[in-house]
C-alpha cells in the first residue's frame, strides 16, 4: 500500500507553495506507507523539479527541503514498498528517458516484466527495480509511435495487468493531471481553484470536502476547473487499434463528505483494526497476486527440502501453524512449527537438508530473527515470509516472500494474519504438484478457492458483522474465561481467534484441541461457560459433533463457526460463512473470530487499536 497525491492549482488559488500544500496532503496519507516519500512540481517557467529519498515524510522533506518549491501542477507519494527495496532510486516518482513524463503509483503491475523487456527491446533505460517505471516509459513509448498526450496516457493503462492507482503529469500538457484506477483506491477532491487526485479523502481534506470515488478501470484527467473521466477497456501491446473507451457522466457521483479529519484516515471506521478487518479482501487480492510471482523464488528449494521447520511468534506462529499442516497434507515434506521463543531448544537439530520458513508480518521480532541466525549458522536455508520489504528478517534470509497486505496499524494482528496463511498454502500446493505428489486436478481445486478467497471474504464480512457483534455484546463481553476449540488446521484458526480476544477484549480464551478437550480442559465447563468450535468441512463437523454433545451436556453454552448447511447438534449458535475447500476457509474462518474479538473490546470499553501492555512490534527477547 502506498499513498499517492496529485494537485493542479489555478494561479493564485493557493496561499502557500505547492511544495508545502503536497507536503500537507501527504502527511495526511502516511498512515498508507512509510519508507520513502518523493514528489514532482512543475513550476511556472515549466521546468520540472523532482525530489525523493528513502525515509520518513518529515525526515524527508527536511533533508531536500522542498517546502517552497512553487509551482501550479504537482504529484506526490508516500511508499510502502512492494517491487524494489527501499532506496533513493525506487523511491517515486518515477520518468521516462526523457525526463518529461512523471508517475506515481499505488498497485501491482502483474505483466511489468514482459513490459519492462518489450521497452527496454525499443531501447527504453530503467533505472529503478519497480513495477511503476514501466508506466512513464510506456506513455513515452506510445508518442513516439504517434499519439497525443492523454491517448498515450490511455494507450498505457490499458496494457496494464494487475492493481493501479496512478496520477501522471507530462511535460507537454502541464494543465493536466492524468489518472487511472484499478482495484487501488482513487479519489478526486474538487476544491476551490484547485483539483486533486489522491490515494484516500483524508489526503486533501483541509482544502476541499467535495469528493468523486472513482470506480475501476476509470481514467481521465483532471485541469484546476475541470474533470474528464472514462472508461478504458484493456487491449494487447501490440495491437495497432487504441483501446475502446466510454466517457462517464460522473456529476451526480459527486458528494460532500461529512467525517472530521480523524474519521477519514480510518477510512470512516471508528477504529483501525475494523478498518484493516474489512480491507482483508483486498490485501488477500494483492497478496495473491503476488504469491504467483514470488512462488518462483522458493519452489525448488522447498521441492528438494529434507524437512522443513517454520518459526513465528503471536499470530504469525499460528499461520505457521496451518503451514506446516499444510506442507505435510499437500507436499507430503516432513514438516514442523515451533514458537520463535522456544527455537533455542530445537536449533541443534537443524542444519543442511532443512528449510526454515521465518513467519514474522513486521520481519523485526527479534525471537525469530535469533532462530534465523541460529538457522543460518547450522546450514538450514531460510525463507523469510513477511510484509515489510527490506526489514531485518528478509534481509539476514537466503530469501524472501512479501504478503504485501499493506501496513497494520493496529496492534492486533488481523490481514497480516489471513494472508501469511493463503501465501503458505498457494506456496505448500505449488510445492505438492512440482514434486508430483498433488495430483493437478486437486491443485486446480484449490487454487480456484483460492482464487475466490478475496470474493469470500466480501460475503464473509457482509454477512457475519451483526451475528458476531451480538454475541460479543452478549456472551462474551459479559464472560471472564471461554474455549476455542478446533480440530486440524481449525485448531490454528482456534488460537488465533483466542489470542484475539485476550489481546484486545481482556478476555480469558483458551485454545485447545477439540478432541483433547475432555483430557482436561472439560473440567472446567459450568453452564453457560462459552465454548466456540470452529469445523471448515464436514468432517470436521462429524469428528467434533461429539465434542460438542459432551460439552452441551455440561451446560456449556455452544457456538460454532460453520460451512454454510453444516449440521451439528447441539449448538446454541452458528455463524456460517461460505463453503469452499477447508484449506481456503482456514484463512477465512477467523474473519467472524476477529469481529468476536473487536466487539467484545468495544462492548467492554476498550480502545482494540491499543491493546493495554503490548506493542506492534517485538525487539526485545
Ligand atoms: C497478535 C500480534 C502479535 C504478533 C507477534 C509477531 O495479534 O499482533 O502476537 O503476531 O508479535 O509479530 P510479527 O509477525 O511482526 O513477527
Amino acid at each position: 500500500m502506498c499513498g499517492i497525491i496529485g494537485m493542479i492549482v489555478k494561479p493564485g488559488a493557493l496561499r502557500e507553495p505547492l511544495g508545502l500544500a503536497l507536503y500537507k496532503c501527504l502527511k495526511n496519507l502516511e498512515y498508507r506507507g512509510y519508507d520513502s516519500v518523493g514528489y514532482a512540481v512543475v513550476r511556472a517557467d515549466g521546468s520540472l523539479v523532482i525530489r525523493k529519498s528513502k525515509g520518513k515524510i518529515d525526515d524527508v522533506f527536511e533533508k531536500l527541503g522542498f517546502l517552497d518549491v512553487d509551482g501550479l501542477v504537482g504529484i506526490g507519494h508516500t511508499r510502502w514498498a512492494t517491487h524494489g527495496r527501499p532506496t533513493d532510486i525506487n523511491a517515486h516518482p518515477h520518468t521516462d528517458c526523457g525526463g518529461r513524463v512523471v508517475v506515481v503509483h499505488n498497485g501491482i503491475i502483474e505483466n511489468f516484466i514482459e513490459l519492462r523487456e518489450w521497452l527496454e527491446s525499443r531501447d527504453h533505460i530503467f533505472r529503478s527495480e519497480t513495477d511503476t517505471e514501466v508506466i512513464p516509459h510506456l506513455i513515452e513509448e506510445f508518442k513516439r509511435l504517434g499519439l497525443d498526450s492523454y491517448s498515450a496516457f490511455k494507450r498505457a493503462i490499458s496494457v496494464l495487468r494487475g492493481a493501479y492507482a496512478i496520477a501522471a503529469v507530462d511535460l507537454d500538457t502541464p494543465d493536466r493531471i492524468y489518472f487511472a484506477r484499478n482495484t487501488s483506491p482513487l479519489v478526486v477532491g474538487f476544491g476551490d481553484g484547485v483539483t486533486f487526485v489522491a490515494s484516500d479523502i483524508p489526503a486533501f481534506l483541509n482544502y476541499t470536502r467535495r469528493v468523486l470515488v472513482l470506480r475501476d478501470r476509470e481514467v481521465g484527467y483532471a485541469t484546476a476547473s475541470e474533470v474528464r473521466v472514462e472508461v478504458v477497456e484493456p487491449s494487447e501491446l501490440e495491437s495497432s487499434d487504441p483501446p475502446s473507451s466510454e466517457v462517464v457522466n460522473y456529476v451526480g457521483r459527486v458528494r460532500l463528505v461529512e467525517w472530521s479529519a480523524e474519521t477519514v484516515s480510518k477510512g470512516g471506521y471508528p477504529h483501525f483494526m475494523l478498518k484493516e478487518i474489512h480491507e482483508q479482501p483486498y490485501a488477500l487480492a494483492q497478496t495473491l497476486a503476488g504469491m504467483v510471482e514470488q512462488v518462483g523464488k522458493v519452489i525448488d528449494l522447498l521441492a528438494g527440502a529434507e524437512r522443513i521447520v517454520l518459526v513465528g511468534a503471536g499470530s504469525s506462529y499460528h499461520a505457521s501453524l496451518a503451514g506446516s499442516l499444510f506442507f505435510a497434507n499437500l507436499a507430503e515434506i516432513p514438516s514442523m512449527t515451533v514458537v520463535s521463543s522456544e527455537a533455542v531448544w530445537y536449533v541443534k537439530a537443524w542444519g543442511k537438508g532443512d528449510v526454515v520458513i521465518a513467519v514474522s508480518q513486521s520481519g523485526e521480532t527479534i525471537d525469530t530473527l535469533l532462530a534465523v541466525r541460529e538457522a543460518r549458522k547450522r546450514g538450514a536455508k531460510v525463507i523469510a515470509l513477511s510484509n515489510v520489504i527490506d526489514s531485518t528478517i528478509p534481509r539476514e534470509s537466503d530469501v524472501a516472500i512479501y504478503t504485501r497486505a499493506g501496513p497494520e496499524i493496529g496492534v492486533a494482528a488481523t490481514k497480516t494474519f489471513t494472508t501469511q496463511v493463503v501465501s503458505l498454502l498457494y506456496m505448500a500446493a505449488t510445492v505438492g504438484v512440482k514434486r508430483g505428489v498433488l495430483p493437478s486436478r486437486e491443485f486446480d481445486l484449490l487454487l480456484s478457492d483460492l482464487r475466490r478467497a478475496s470474493e469470500l471474504a466480501v460475503e464473509i464480512l457482509s454477512r457475519v458483522g451483526d451475528p458476531a457483534k451480538r454475541l460479543a455484546e452478549n456472551v462474551f463481553a459479559g464472560s471472564r474465561s471461554c474455549y476455542y476449540l478446533g480440530r486440524g488446521v481449525g485448531l490454528a484458526v482456534a488460537m488465533e481467534g483466542a489470542l484475539k480476544v485476550k489481546e484486545v477484549a481482556y478476555v480469558h480464551a483458551e485454545a485447545y484441541p477439540a478432541g483433547e478437550s475432555k483430557h482436561g480442559p472439560i473440567a472446567l465447563i459450568e453452564k453457560g461457560f462459552p465454548t466456540l468450535f470452529i469445523a471448515l468441512s464436514n468432517e470436521d463437523a462429524e469428528l467434533i459433533s461429539s465434542n460438542v454433545e459432551e460439552m452441551k451436556a455440561r451446560e456449556a453454552l455452544t457456538i460454532a463457526v460453520l460451512p454454510n448447511n453444516t449440521k451439528i447438534r447441539y449448538l446454541d449458535n452458528v455463524i456460517e460463512i461460505p463453503r469452499a475447500h477447508p484449506y481456503v476457509l482456514a484463512a477465512l474462518a477467523v474473519i467472524p473470530l476477529q469481529l468476536i474479538a473487536y466487539f467484545t473490546a468495544v462492548a467492554r470499553g476498550y480502545d482494540p487499536d491499543k491493546p493495554r501492555n503490548l506493542a506492534k512490534t517485538v525487539t526485545v527477547v
